[in-house]
């Protein structure tokens, strides 16, 4: 793809991934991208202004207020003129910084007076990049419309293995033209109004104790954002979880699922489409003590009775202009299982998603299969749970 017209501020940062920095300007200007570099001082220590400058084909900016130089407002010049900024590699300093409003040096100056959109690219020592601090201001950066081109897993400069080393510049060069290739979505689902479930449900066993399903929601709130993001007016009804619910919807936050099935009940009459992302619990205890039950050495046997199947009722109320999309998580034989599920309960169409490393449930990515009666089965490949959304209900627009 062509850069060509485009401005791009690529900002260096003290890393050592800063040596593969020079691969992705080269990128840049090969696809006949502008590139300006600002340069940190703890970033000249990792790699030369000089080698930045020749491969950018332009002077490199360090210092805030050069000897000699005409500066004036070149911060604001350097943070309104580029159609990007892509700060590669991002330490964690510069993480905490953006993400509080430090303008300390001429880089976190021009990204807190930037106009346009920033990219960033994280990169350090596994255990800075797990800290609670660090992940705390990615969320935050995240939440305020940063882009991020995560970081990978790996062995580090370090010898520590695991996750925050920079993305390679291919990777970073393929966000980069993504973001510049990106088309605004129509709003396909306008007029229309979507019921989405997520999470687990809680059935108590006595005050303090209750059975549940893992399930963080995730996929559920990507889904609901993803509605909102179509046009649909979009209601999500959600047992407890500890997400935020995605601006534009309309949150009905329920604990068990008997309660979760009264809400979807009473919610699917006015709805055109159900998608029940949720794991509700399939058992509750047949009572539930009033106090807390005290420990004793013999075993502890629990009388436990199915819960309502929400879906499979829903299934039964569906009429000819409603559309019901399930979900299946199996550990076995998936298809077969998801094929049934598809059949016995009346649905459109089933997600069929299978717990491992990076899919199901507690991750933030995921790999999926989709089953709709009739037709071949669509697999879609390990991706954001947000991106993986975006396509299914690409596939639900069309149902509808
Ligand atoms: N589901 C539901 N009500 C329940 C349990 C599940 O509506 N009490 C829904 C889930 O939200 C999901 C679908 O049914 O969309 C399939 O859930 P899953 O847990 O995969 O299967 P089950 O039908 O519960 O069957 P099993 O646990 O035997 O696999």
């Amino acid at each position: 793809m062509s850069l060509k017209g485009k401005k791009i501020a690529v900002g260096l940062t003290g890393g050592i991934a800063c040596y593969k920095v020079p691969y992705l300007v080269r990128a840049l200007r090969k696809a006949e991208a502008e590139v300006v570099v600002i340069m940190t001082e703890a970033a000249t220590k990792f790699i030369t202004p000089l080698t930045l400058e020749t491969v950018s084909d332009n002077p490199v900016a360090i210092e805030m207020f050069p000897d000699g130089e005409y500066v004036s407002t070149r911060h604001i010049d350097l943070a309104e003129s580029p159609d990007l900024h892509v700060i590669a590699p991002a330490t964690a300093n510069l993480l905490g910084k953006v993400a509080n409003g430090i303008c300390d040096d001429l880089l976190t100056t021009v990204i807190c007076a930037a106009a346009g959109p920033v990219m960033i690219a994280p990169a350090m020592n596994v255990h800075m990049w797990a800290n609670p601090i660090t992940q705390a201001n990615f969320e935050r950066l995240k939440e305020l419309g940063y882009l991020f081109v995560d970081p990978g897993e790996g062995e580090m400069a370090c010898d520590d293995y695991g996750v925050g080393r920079m993305a390679e510049p291919d990777v970073i060069f393929d966000a980069i033209t993504a973001f510049f290739s990106r088309k605004p979505k129509k709003k396909v689902l306008t007029g229309k109004r979507f019921l989405v479930t997520a999470g687990a449900t809680h059935e108590p066993i006595d005050p303090v104790r209750f059975i549940t399903n893992r399930s963080s929601g995730r996929m559920g709130y990507a889904l609901a954002e993803a509605a909102v993001a179509l046009g649909a007016e979009t209601t999500l009804i959600s047992g407890p979880v500890s997400l935020k619910p995605p601006p534009g919807v309309k949150l009905i936050a329920v604990e068990s699922t008997a309660e979760m099935a009264r809400a979807v009940k009473r919610e699917f009459k006015t709805s055109d489409c159900l998608i029940m992302a949720a794991a509700p619990a399939d058992y509750a205890p047949v009572s539930r003590a009033g106090q807390k039950i005290k420990k004793s050495s013999d075993a502890l046997k629990l009388d436990l009775s199915p819960t309502v199947d929400i879906l499979r009722e829903v299934g039964k109320l569906k009429r000819d202009d409603q559309r019901v999309i399930g979900f299946a998580l199996e550990t076995e034989n998936g298809l077969a299982n998801a094929r049934r599920k598809l059949k016995e309960k009346n649905l459109d169409m089933i997600v069929l998603n299978s717990p491992g490393e990076q899919t199901g449930f507690d991750h933030d990515t995921n790999a999926v299969t989709v089953l709709m009666p009739g037709k071949r089965p669509v697999y879609i490949a390990l991706a954001t749970k947000k991106v993986i959304s975006g396509k299914l209900l690409d596939y639900v627009a069309r149902l509808l």
